[in-house]
């Protein structure tokens, strides 16, 4: 059997369809969603990064500036930056892209992000809200991985998920998004012991940690789902995921592909998340008059 591919380009066009569709009902109402895209230092994978995000805001019709700083910006400068947009509003989103440069404390920048702009969802408060099930930003990457669970239809409700990966953005959020919707969940790391143990018993896998081959076709059991959040470069230099994408393909039941999979759907739930801030704002603002 081969897996059917999760595809997030296609998946993708159409959730963008809707974000353009609504942003321009926000705009006839005198409102436009906007992002403010921060990035401090020259990163070439950052600067690529922010440059894709800005320009998917602006095709589907949002708003967004993006503030470039160099590597000797202090933190107390972008702090005050982070304030000023804070305060800003014609902003609905602010998003500081990470890695920062060692000399400034990211926590505390993600900090003095005001929570109802924290379209990432990195905030604390964003964090708690998940973690509690209230309102709230989910970081983009692992709600796109729901959404493309969404997409094929599937049911989580007693199904054992298995994160491999622990991180702030992606591992420790995903797991509490499929717990949410009533997995059994569990969260492998590096120091997990049998990782092929508790993979063979997943019907979900995602695989979140940034190494290449991290999953192989004998650690998965038949037909389960498999969703690569990796991006890594091959021998070749080929962009690949954490997953022997040839080898897992055909044990899966769905699988998704790197590029073309995950990587696309995280852009899409930041415009998601931007477009929800506006909106939320302006019901505030109509609530107010
Ligand atoms: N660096 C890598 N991924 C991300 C992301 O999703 N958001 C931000 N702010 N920085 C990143």
């Amino acid at each position: 059997m081969t897996a059917q591919r999760i595809d997030g380009n296609a998946l993708s066009l159409q959730l963008r369809a809707d974000v353009a569709q609504r942003t321009a009902a926000l705009k006839a109402n005198g409102i436009t969603p906007g992002l403010a895209v921060i990035l401090v230092g020259e990163n070439p994978a950052s600067q690529v990064y922010v440059r894709n995000k800005v320009k998917a805001c602006r095709d589907s019709g949002l708003h967004s500036v993006l503030e470039q700083y160099p590597d000797t910006m202090s933190e107390v400068e972008l702090l005050s930056r982070v304030e000023a947009l804070n305060n800003d509003p014609s902003i609905h989103g602010i998003l500081v892209q990470l890695p920062l440069p060692a000399h400034i404390d990211a926590q505390k920048v993600i900090e003095a992000i005001s929570p109802v702009k924290d379209v990432d969802g990195f905030h604390i408060a964003s964090a708690g809200a998940l973690m509690t099930g209230m309102p709230g930003f989910w970081p983009c990457t692992p709600y796109g991985c729901m959404k493309m669970l969404e997409s094929i239809g599937y049911d989580l409700k007693g199904k054992h998920a298995v994160v491999i990966g622990r991180s702030n953005i992606v591992g420790k959020p995903m797991a509490m998004m499929l717990l949410q919707k009533n997995a059994t969940v569990t969260i492998c790391h590096s120091a997990t012991q049998n990782l092929k143990a508790m993979t063979l018993q997943a019907d979900v896998i995602v695989a979140a940690v940034g190494k290449r081959k991290v999953l192989t076709a004998d650690m998965v059991k038949p037909g389960a789902v498999v969703l690569d959040v990796g991006m890594n470069r091959n021998e070749e230099g080929k962009l690949c995921g954490d997953v022997d994408f040839a080898g897992v393909e055909q044990v899966a039941g769905y699988i998704t592909p790197v590029p073309g999979g995950v990587g696309p759907m995280t852009i899409t739930m930041l415009l998601v998340n931007t477009l929800e801030a506006a909106e939320r704002s302006a019901a505030c603002t109509l609530i107010q008059k």
